[in-house]
């Protein structure tokens, strides 16, 4: 398979191709992954959780994120691969491109950041510095200790109309996709008809340009527990290969997620 690009991505949104994601944090099943033509690999600061143990992603560092970038990066060859900013490495915009520059540096094709318009001056700095940037909205586990816990966001209408605002503002700024997560069916597909960036969901609906998993979660070995919005592929399948190829099938024909891994309000 040719490379992915982020010019594939938005035809593909255009097309009406579904997106297809999963995190990877190791060359190796970064290589299966790739193997099965999964578009987009993501070394999640889940990372944090799902092989450190930890019960937040707060504690992860940009020196761990690159060091798993730098082994996902060795097994890709289609791929397109995104690495997360870990919380605090992107306060402030120079700190955003110090920390960036090493994300890059270890094999990302773009970062991804949490949060909304505040990000406007940092991912505009970013691409004109050439790192490409993916927004996040929606849950954004970073900020877990605003929240209260691991919620559905965006229930209120003035928190939905908030989050349109933030996505728009994001994708001005030079955002070139986003990621959604956990927020109610409707709103995602409202943020997915206003953008013209790709729109990957995660707990967010069908209705999203494309999906992701965390891998754990989607062989059903997650360290902590299996959330509403996440699907146990091994279990049905019980063959590695097989499990994410019938991710990618199901995404690429809208059987997943379906209505018991959505929010309806
Ligand atoms: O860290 C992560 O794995 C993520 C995805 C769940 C989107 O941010
Ligand atoms: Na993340």
């Amino acid at each position: 398979m040719k490379k992915m690009t982020i010019s594939t991505l938005v035809k593909q949104k255009q097309n009406g191709d579904k997106i297809t994601a999963l995190t990877a944090y190791d060359a190796s099943f970064a290589k299966l992954f790739d193997e099965q033509n999964v578009d987009v690999l993501l070394i999640g600061d889940s990372l944090g959780m799902v092989l450190q143990g930890q019960d937040s992603t707060l504690p992860v560092t940009t020196a761990e994120v690159a060091y798993h970038t730098r082994s996902v990066a060795a097994g890709v060859n289609a791929a397109f691969v995104i690495a997360d900013m870990p919380f605090m490495s992107y306060s402030t915009p120079a700190q955003a491109y110090e920390n960036a520059g090493q994300l890059m540096a270890a094999g990302a094709s773009m970062v991804k950041l949490e949060g909304g318009a505040w990000l406007c001056e940092t991912i505009t700095g970013l691409k004109q510095r050439g790192v490409p940037v993916c927004g996040h909205l929606g849950l954004t586990p970073q900020s877990v200790n605003v929240f209260g816990g691991f919620k559905v966001q965006g229930r209120e209408d003035d928190k939905a109309r908030q989050l349109i605002e933030d996505a728009l503002a994001l994708e001005a700024a030079g955002a070139q996709m986003l990621v959604l997560e956990c927020v109610p069916t409707k709103l995602g597909k409202a943020v997915t008809d206003q953008l013209s960036i790709p729109v990957i969901g995660i707990g967010a609906g069908v209705h999203t340009d494309g999906q992701i998993l965390v891998m754990h979660d989607m062989f059903g070995v997650s360290a902590n527990y299996m959330p509403k919005f996440s699907k146990n592929y091994l279990a049905e399948t019980g063959d590695l290969r097989k499990a994410v190829a019938l991710y990618i099938e199901q995404v690429k024909n809208g059987q997943f997620p379906g209505p018991e891994h959505s929010f309806d309000k």
